[in-house]
């Protein structure tokens, strides 16, 4: 379910936000400035990632992202996203949030939709079974999602000139066009408020709306 950003706050017991977006959107730099802001104000926050966020989610984000062999079948890439998602779930996220703390997570299981599902063309049955099976009933309070034209992001990862490509990175065009399309159908199905942004606004406009959603504005 889209929420309007102009008028959305969360609700005061929410503690758990996902980032999600195509590959160069700039949720991780949100991401972070809305952790400084939460913790300014004497909250706290543990900012995490997927795939990742515990030891062997780290191992299993190095083979997912790195792997020099032949190219992961389908199916494989679905299970290991999975499985890194329940150890990040049950190590990190359930526990973070049980103690009160807040927990911004750069991706989540909408990642699986869009890129297992629209990207790869599994079935959705399929994702959702995954998915559901890795994180147990634990769902965001709410989804930032970062909108931007695929090739905007593309270039954005250019410019950064860091590691190299991963493999999802390295994909043709119409991979990120997919993917940008399966998030912002996601955004309208979801029982989770998804906050949809135009991730081409600028870093400073993009903090503002985001905090004063959150609340720590
Ligand atoms: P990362 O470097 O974190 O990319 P980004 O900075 O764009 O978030 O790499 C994570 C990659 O893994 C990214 O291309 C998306 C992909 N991914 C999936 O395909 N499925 C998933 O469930 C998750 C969490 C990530």
């Amino acid at each position: 379910m889209r929420v309007d950003q102009s008028s959305y706050r969360i609700p005061e017991a929410a503690r758990f936000i996902a980032f999600e977006g195509i590959n160069g959107c700039g949720k991780t730099t949100l991401m972070r400035s809305l952790v400084s802001d939460l913790r300014a104000k004497g909250h706290a926050a543990v900012e995490t990632r997927e795939p990742g966020g515990t030891p062997l989610g780290d191992e299993l984000r190095k083979l997912l992202l790195e792997w020099p062999g032949e190219k992961i079948s389908e199916r494989t890439e679905l299970l290991l996203f999975a499985a890194g998602r329940a150890e990040h779930v049950d190590k990190v996220i359930r526990p973070s949030i049980a103690s009160g703390s807040w927990v911004l997570c750069d991706r989540y299981l909408y990642s699986s939709v869009a890129f297992q599902g629209y990207g790869r063309g599994i079935q959705r049955s399929l994702i959702d079974q995954a998915n559901d099976f890795a994180v147990q009933g634990v769902f965001p309070d709410l989804v930032i999602l970062l909108d931007i034209e695929p090739q905007e992001g593309l270039s954005r990862i250019a410019a950064r000139n860091d590691s190299g490509k991963d493999s999802f990175e390295a994909e043709e065009l119409a991979f990120h066009e997919r993917i940008r399309r399966g998030f912002l159908e996601v955004a309208e199905q979801s029982p989770v408020p998804f906050l949809v942004l135009d991730g081409a606004r600028s870093r400073e406009e993009l903090h503002q709306l985001a905090a004063a959603v959150l609340r720590c504005a």
